[in-house]
């Protein structure tokens, strides 16, 4: 741990066990697809960008809730094992912990199916009770895998500070144009940034002829004008697009090329190293390019937080990555 007092990462979030079947093929609905390799992880986005964080050495915050079950015993022990700050968790004594059931094919495709269980109970209410410790946040990441009413508190909270505001919006629910005044970094995958923009009721204000590329700024362009500085927009293999609302300046960066095996939770890998790179005062450019690398060392392995990388890996990958031409 690198960080100096109140220099932390806090990730806000879901917690979930994730019960993994790999087989050859995704099943259709009202068909069974048999044969397949059994595997229990911990997930949850929030867990995994923590876990991320984490690992990538910076001093990390977790906040989340989770049933007073076996799940949630486990889970506990787990975040504790990898150095998290687990203080501020949440137990319920009511309801029982996330879980997530996936299915893997042969090519690392992948569809999640989630019980959110205590998660959904982490209250506006709760979070007020946090406040200090999201408002001397250096960096702040969420999640969407929590009550909406509770994400607009902790923003609005965050806001009276000075951390660096970073939502992912995963998985994508409609967001108040009021909530997204008070983010700093969005970081969506295409598919979310095409379906939040026709959320905010944007027409689409590209060419028809127009490659994802262009597309991609151009919506960037206007759901940056409701008041956020950047927006990171992932695009699996290809990278990553960052456009500056302010300077109205879109950069790519490429991906590391590797062949995927399972991408769950690569994208939480993305973004708890976004924040830890942030959190260490590393600028935009830069922070993104650990977690693209972080991210790509993530594909090639199954699970989601048993995939993410330590701090040592990113760095020679970033080494091999400032190499590519
Ligand atoms: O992003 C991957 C995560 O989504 C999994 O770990 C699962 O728990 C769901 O939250």
């Amino acid at each position: 741990m690198n960080n100096t007092k109140n220099e932390y990462v806090l990730i806000i979030g879901s917690c979930n066990m994730d019960l993994n079947i790999y087989s050859k093929r995704l099943p259709k609905p009202g068909e069974t697809v048999t044969g397949g390799i059994f595997r229990q992880s911990f997930g949850g986005k929030g867990a995994n960008q923590a876990v991320a964080s984490a690992r990538d050495g910076s001093t990390t915050i977790f906040i989340g809730k989770i049933g007073k079950d076996a799940f949630g015993d486990q889970m506990l022990e787990q975040l504790q094992k990898e150095e998290i700050d687990t203080t501020n968790i949440i137990r319920d004594p009511e309801e029982h912990s996330g879980v997530a059931f996936i299915m893997i094919d042969e090519n690392g495709e992948n569809m999640i199916s989630v019980a959110p269980g205590a998660n959904f109970l982490l209250s506006p209410e709760e979070i007020r009770n946090k406040g200090d410790i999201i408002r001397n946040a250096k960096s702040l990441i969420v999640q969407m895998e929590i009550p909406i009413e509770t994400i607009q508190q902790i923003y609005s909270i965050a806001s009276e500070g000075e951390c660096i505001k970073i939502l992912n919006p995963a998985p994508l629910k409609a967001i108040p144009k009021e909530l997204l005044k008070n983010i700093d970094i969005l970081v969506p995958n295409e598919g979310e940034l095409f379906r939040l923009h026709s959320l905010l009721g944007f027409e689409e204000n590209f060419e028809k002829r127009a490659n994802l590329i262009q597309k991609i700024i151009a919506i960037s362009k206007n759901i940056s004008e409701l008041g956020i500085h950047n927006i990171i927009t992932t695009i699996g293999p290809d990278g990553c697009i960052i456009y500056d609302g302010k300077e109205n300046v879109a950069t790519k960066m490429p991906a590391f090329k590797v062949k995927a095996v399972d991408t769950v939770g690569a994208g939480d890998c993305f973004n708890g190293v976004l924040a830890s790179q942030l959190c260490k005062g590393k600028d935009i450019r830069e922070a993104v390019k650990f977690a693209t690398c972080a991210a790509s060392i993530a594909v090639t392995r199954e699970g989601a937080q048993s995939s993410i990388p330590y701090q040592e890996e990113i760095i020679n990958r970033v080494k091999e990555y400032n190499k590519m031409k």
